[in-house]
């Protein structure tokens, strides 16, 4: 069984981005199993660096025993946003326990427009790239809600087929990065 963490980047109950999740989830091959981290976490504070919160401990126990780390963000003001940021800052502590290292990851996006997440997601890259993880290059998903989703929040049309291409080829990525080990 391959697992992978999912880190979706918005609270919201309607989210698109949790949308995408569940449609990559329901695309991806046999013998792969998504397990969501809760993002709801106390701001990142130092100073509860000596006493982890149980929340922030819960979220880098997720990413440790997963395979990969798939990275689902929304674009808040031409970034990713803050509870993305938070998250990864909690895991990636304490110092030289980063929970990242060495795991293989990819970034999708979710927006309303076809030019939504790309600097969200360029930006991200840049993040995960200086823990240390192993970053997917290709195929790169910029997904339009408009257009990619039904009125249940279930991909469709053509996006149905990328969104598939897009599992199969992280999970191969996550699946090599594994047998290299
Ligand atoms: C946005 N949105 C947005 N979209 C975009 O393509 N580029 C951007 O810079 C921004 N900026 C932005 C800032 C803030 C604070 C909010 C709340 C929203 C719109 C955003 O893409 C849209 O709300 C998505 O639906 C958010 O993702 P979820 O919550 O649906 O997953």
């Amino acid at each position: 069984m391959t697992t992978i963490a999912v880190l979706v980047g918005s609270l919201r109950k309607e989210s698109f981005n949790l949308a995408l999740a569940k449609g990559i989830e329901s695309l991806a091959p046999e013998g792969v199993n998504f397990v969501y981290a809760d993002m709801d976490l106390p701001l990142f504070n130092q100073d509860l660096e000596a006493d982890f919160p149980a929340k922030a401990v819960a979220i880098k126990q997720v990413v440790e025993q997963a395979d990969g780390v798939l990275f689902v963000t929304p674009e808040y003001d031409r970034s990713f946003s803050g509870v993305m940021k938070n998250a990864i800052d909690w895991a990636s502590r304490p110092w030289g326990q980063s929970s990242f290292a060495g795991k293989p990851a990819a970034i999708v996006g979710a927006s309303m427009g076809p030019l939504g997440t790309t600097q969200a997601q360029s930006q991200l890259r840049n993040v995960l790239l200086y823990l240390d993880m192993k970053v997917m290059g290709q195929p790169e998903v910029y997904f339009n809600a408009i257009t990619g989703l039904d009125e249940q929040g279930h991909v469709v049309g053509e996006s149905r087929e990328f969104i598939k291409s897009f599992a199969e080829a992280f999970v191969a990525h996550v699946r090599s990065a594994a047998s290299a080990r």
